[in-house]
């Protein structure tokens, strides 16, 4: 179940990929995952396009890519006025395997840049943005989109933006079933896979709430159209996801803790990789009975060195985990 999937000439396999995470899919954990493998392709959280242009791509810690790393889809934030071409040109400097636009994004501070859902609303600024992408950048493109604001209407607005979405030569789309209002209270609609698909020509990569193998086995028919699957906090608990679904995985979970803060801390300075290891951890403490004791301590401890300290004496005892975490609130 899907094995592949070809956009553009690129074939990705199997069709399963990490979603984009602000503060979280930077290089270091993305090492984790490729540490596991199992998982089609990799995105950058979301980059911002004019910040590309001022920054070292080869060191930037969003942006690098470890040599274990296969497929790297670089995750854009575009607004309607930005330098487009001067930024494919910069962004092809590192060989991104593909360009994905973010237009799914409903925090405020970004919909003031007009950028992301905002962008997705404004269908002439919409389209002069995917074509002026699609005219610089020759290789695989894709946006990552939610169902539109859910106002009346919103079927006729989501089909005709799917059109200007194709007809501007986007590859593929990776929907997220929920209105821009849902933010993430309410669950992921994934009956509306089969409508969505009906919209378009386009393969649809379907996301939101997809927790492993069981979330299709439970309704099978609501993925039978869809071209592959996007899975995102739940890979951050479980790196070892995407492996998991291909056979059995033995886990150390200390281990796995401690080689990822290994990992931020080669890649950021000090204070910094606190703030991204304390994320992290919110993430994987979830697969403990006690998680919420571990996170509490590590949310506390004021350096990586102070973290490591309060995480291996919680590793020091035996901890029970859960069958499938709970990401409520996350
Ligand atoms: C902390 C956090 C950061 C996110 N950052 C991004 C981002 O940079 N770009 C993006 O397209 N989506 C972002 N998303 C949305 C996810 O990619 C994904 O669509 C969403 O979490 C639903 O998938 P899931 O239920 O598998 O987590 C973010 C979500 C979370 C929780």
């Amino acid at each position: 179940m899907f094995d592949s999937l070809t956009i553009r000439g690129l074939t990705l396999q199997p069709a399963r990929f990490c979603a984009p995470l602000a503060e979280i899919t930077h290089s270091a954990f993305r090492r984790l995952l490729a540490d596991f493998g199992g998982c089609g392709a990799h995105y950058t959280e979301m980059l911002s396009g004019r910040k590309l242009l001022k920054e070292d791509l080869q060191q930037s810690p969003y942006c690098k890519r470890h040599p274990t790393e296969k497929r790297l889809i670089y995750q854009l934030m575009l607004r309607p006025d930005d330098p487009i071409e001067q930024i494919i040109e910069r962004l092809s400097t590192v060989a991104p395997d593909g360009i994905d636009l973010n237009l799914a994004c409903y925090a405020p501070v970004i919909r003031k840049l007009e950028a992301c859902s905002r962008l997705f609303e404004n269908l002439p600024a919409l389209i002069r943005v995917l074509r002026e992408v699609r005219r610089c950048w020759p290789g695989p493109l894709s946006v990552k989109i939610r169902l539109g604001s859910a106002a009346i209407g919103s079927e006729d607005r989501f089909a005709e933006r799917l059109r200007a979405i194709e007809d501007s030569g986007v590859d593929a789309i990776t929907l997220h079933t929920r209105f821009f209002e849902d933010k993430f209270k309410r669950r992921s609609r994934h009956e509306l896979f089969a409508w969505a698909t009906a919209q378009t020509r386009l393969p649809i990569i379907a996301n939101g709430d997809i927790l492993g193998a069981m979330t299709l086995q439970e309704h099978p028919e609501h993925f039978r159209s869809v071209a592959g699957l996007m899975i995102g906090r739940m890979a951050v608990a479980r790196p070892w996801l995407f492996a998991a679904w291909e056979g059995p995985v033995t886990v150390d979970y200390a281990e796995v803790w401690r080689r990822m803060q290994g990992y931020i801390a080669a890649d950021f300075p000090p204070r910094v990789a606190v703030r991204r290891l304390r994320l992290f951890s919110k993430y994987y403490a979830r697969n403990f009975h006690f998680g919420h004791a571990f996170d509490t301590a590590l949310q506390q401890a004021p350096t990586v060195e102070a973290m490591r300290e309060k995480a291996d004496a919680f590793f020091a005892q035996p901890q029970p985990v859960f069958a499938l975490p709970n990401l409520q609130g996350l």
